[in-house]
């Protein structure tokens, strides 16, 4: 049911009677000094204003408290002061606060039921304000859409309240426009990259803007980087601007309609290469070995044993916080710290030859300076890539399975890579049931799991990414083949 409420504007007209002194214009400044505390104090109105008799003077309105024409409200000495500068005229001063004076909130409370939440605070995504009106309200949602369109021009153009549930594969909420322009199409920034967007479908929450920016923390320049639900780019936009080359994948068309969009407009189509396609198979695609390659002497793998060291901290123990139940770690700064010790190495290998010259495009397994490199001539995802982004957090963890046996050890060169699986932790549950769905799933025990959390998403559930490094378990061996081994785990 809806209150077709007509917004009468003339319902919220308040007449203020006043008293003002008349003063010398250049006296406005000495004056407003000297009555500090006793002239009108209403939040955009200026207590000083023209005198429509004569231009040389101004009106100093004074508070509502003040009501005596002989202004015995302020104290004698005050009004010495004043004398001492000029004679003191009282006129009366009447002002009329209408609609577009008051606030949102000031209106909604007196057209909505007392005692209910007045539903003035939104999120924004660019120029659309999203609603979420609570059940008791939706005989409301056109007039309280109209006021908070009003009250936040030019800002908003678009006001939208979700509609159910969000049922869908690709986690596009039903909105309904309520108010102003119909487009859903807008574009909002995030550190310094742009994002054009439908909001009415595509994915897009700008509370994950702290966990886009963490995680690309931990990518140095130079990273491969595979983005398994990457809806239109938060995180491979800013990491391709960053150095990185990036595999970005989305089941949902549109999506990758706007990650195109927006490596354009943010000059990294030549580090993004865009899917549409289910992770799963995103996956398995790009670790195909091409014809031609095959046929390639396969390159010497690196020991991955040598490389276990990376959480080793500088004075040779290892960095663990002591924070941790069983094996499960809270810290964050271990993924960090192992990639940074790896950028060190990186950048000595790939910068200088031995006689300390810039070598162009020299690698260590994918690792290319860029310069004239797109991320085809550039990576051979099949011989390595450093991070994996998984961010559907209902689901991420059922498609770990994928990893068992997706990269064959002859091709592979280097660490192998660090996966980032967003997830959902109910308060029944601990780190220690995730981790336990996840080497399932992997087939493969987790070395020192990473969980950060990220934020309540209900009273009783949180949002984590769990991090930890590929096990080398889940390697393919020389006479395996591809994807035998992986059960989907229920
Ligand atoms: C929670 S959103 C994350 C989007 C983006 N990474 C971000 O941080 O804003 C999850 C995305 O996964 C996509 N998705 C859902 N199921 C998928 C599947 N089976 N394969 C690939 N993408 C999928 C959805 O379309 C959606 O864009």
């Amino acid at each position: 049911m809806s209150v077709d409420l007509e917004l009468d504007e003339k319902k919220f007209e308040q007449k203020l009677d006043l008293l003002a002194i008349r003063i010398p214009r250049e006296l406005s400044s000495s004056i407003t000094r000297l009555l500090n505390g006793y002239l009108l104090d209403k939040p955009r109105i200026k207590p000083i204003v023209e005198d429509p008799e004569c231009e040389k003077n101004r009106l100093a309105i004074l508070s509502e408290r003040i009501q005596s024409t002989d202004l015995s409200e302020i104290p004698e000495q005050i009004l010495e002061s004043v004398k001492k500068l000029c004679e003191i005229e009282v006129i009366p001063h009447s002002l009329t606060l209408g609609y577009s004076y008051w606030g949102a909130d000031h209106i909604l409370k007196q057209i909505l039921p007392p005692g209910v939440e007045v539903p003035s605070s939104f999120e924004t995504t660019g120029h659309v304000a999203h609603l979420n009106i609570c059940e008791e309200l939706l005989p409301y949602k056109n007039v309280i859409a109209k006021v908070i369109y009003d009250k936040n021009q030019p800002r908003i153009q678009t006001v939208v309240n979700k509609v159910g549930t969000i049922t869908n594969e690709f986690r596009v909420p039903t909105f309904e426009i309520l108010a102003g322009k119909k487009s859903m199409e807008t574009e909002v920034k995030q550190y310094g990259a742009r994002f054009k967007l439908d909001y009415g479908l595509v994915y897009w929450n700008s509370r994950l803007e702290h966990e886009h920016i963490r995680l690309i923390s931990l990518f140095k320049k130079g990273d491969v980087i595979c983005d398994m639900f990457c809806g239109i780019g938060p995180f491979a936009i800013p990491a391709a601007q960053k150095g990185c080359f990036v595999f970005s994948n989305d089941l949902n068309p549109d999506s990758i309609e706007y990650l195109k969009i927006n490596m354009k407009i943010n000059k990294v189509e030549q580090f993004v290469k865009a899917y549409n396609m289910d992770a799963r198979e995103f996956m398995k695609e790009i670790v195909e070995v091409p014809p031609g390659e095959d046929k390639m002497e396969p390159p010497v793998v690196t020991s991955i044993e040598e490389d276990k060291d990376d959480f080793t901290s500088e004075n040779g123990s290892t960095n663990d916080t002591g924070g941790s139940n069983g094996k499960c770690v809270d810290d964050s700064t271990k993924v960090a710290s192992a990639a940074s010790k790896r950028r060190a190495e990186i950048s000595s290998e790939e910068c200088c030859s031995t006689d300390g010259e810039p070598i162009k495009g020299k690698r260590k397994g994918n690792k290319r300076i860029r310069g004239g490199v797109n991320i085809e001539s550039a990576c051979k995802p099949w011989e390595h890539f450093d991070h994996v982004i998984m961010n559907l957090p209902a689901s991420a963890v059922d498609f770990l399975d994928v990893f068992n046996g997706l990269v064959q050890k002859k091709y592979w060169k280097g660490d192998l890579p660090w996966i980032h699986c967003y997830c959902f932790i109910r308060a029944s549950e601990s780190n220690e049931t995730l981790l336990a769905v996840a080497e399932k799933a992997l087939k493969a025990e987790i070395e020192e799991p990473v969980f950060h959390r990220i934020r309540d998403v209900a009273p009783n559930k949180a949002m984590f990414c769990l991090s930890f490094r590929l096990p080398k378990e889940c390697f393919q061996e020389d006479n395996q083949s591809a994807f035998a081994s992986g059960d989907s785990i229920s």
